[in-house]
């Protein structure tokens, strides 16, 4: 009973605000999952935007790579959690910043991405991969399973012209 009124409480928002078809379970990366993301972003810097940020841990792993990141989370009860690990971490907002947002109305998000992002960008998904994109680079599998998208790659592929 604890376990589940534990689990309402950190899922029930999201669950609230997103359409019925796009309900998204809060499930956490696992240590492995996080490792394969570190992984596909090895040898990059710069800013990095997790959507879907949960409690932060992924944002938390890419700050110690030196990236600067954005969480957008839906669920407004992980959003603050997270807020108050990075002030227990120490980490300033200008580091690691959570923003509650629903990212499906923020255009439709491969779109918006193709139109929005600089070439040298990369994309990293997490269980759930792109399906119009042909991945760059995959590591790990099952649920642990990541996919990479480079923006150059993408736009080359990319069967119709985007305005920018
Ligand atoms: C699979 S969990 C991953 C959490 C975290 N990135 C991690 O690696 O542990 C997906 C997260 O996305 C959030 N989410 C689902 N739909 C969302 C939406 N439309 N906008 C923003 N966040 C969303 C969920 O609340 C959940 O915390």
């Amino acid at each position: 009973m604890g376990a589940y009124g534990l689990w309402t409480l950190f899922a029930l928002p999201g669950f609230r605000k997103v359409p019925t078809y796009l309900k998204v379970p809060y499930l956490p990366s696992s240590k492995t999952q996080t490792q394969n993301v570190m992984k596909l972003l090895h040898g990059r810097a710069g800013c990095l935007a997790d959507l879907g940020s949960g409690d932060g841990r992924l944002v938390f792993a890419a700050t110690v790579e030196g990236f600067q990141c954005t969480g957008f989370e839906i669920n407004y009860i992980l959003t603050g959690y997270a807020r108050v690990k990075a002030k227990w971490k120490g980490i300033p907002s200008s580091t690691a910043s959570f923003i509650n947002q629903d990212f499906w109305k923020m255009e439709v998000l491969g779109r918006k991405l193709e139109k929005e992002l600089p070439d040298e960008a990369r994309v990293i998904a997490c269980r759930f991969p792109f399906p119009d994109w042909t991945p760059t680079a995959t590591v790990g599998d099952g649920l642990d399973q990541a996919w990479a998208y480079d923006m150059n790659a993408i736009r080359k592929l990319s069967t119709h012209t985007i305005m920018r």
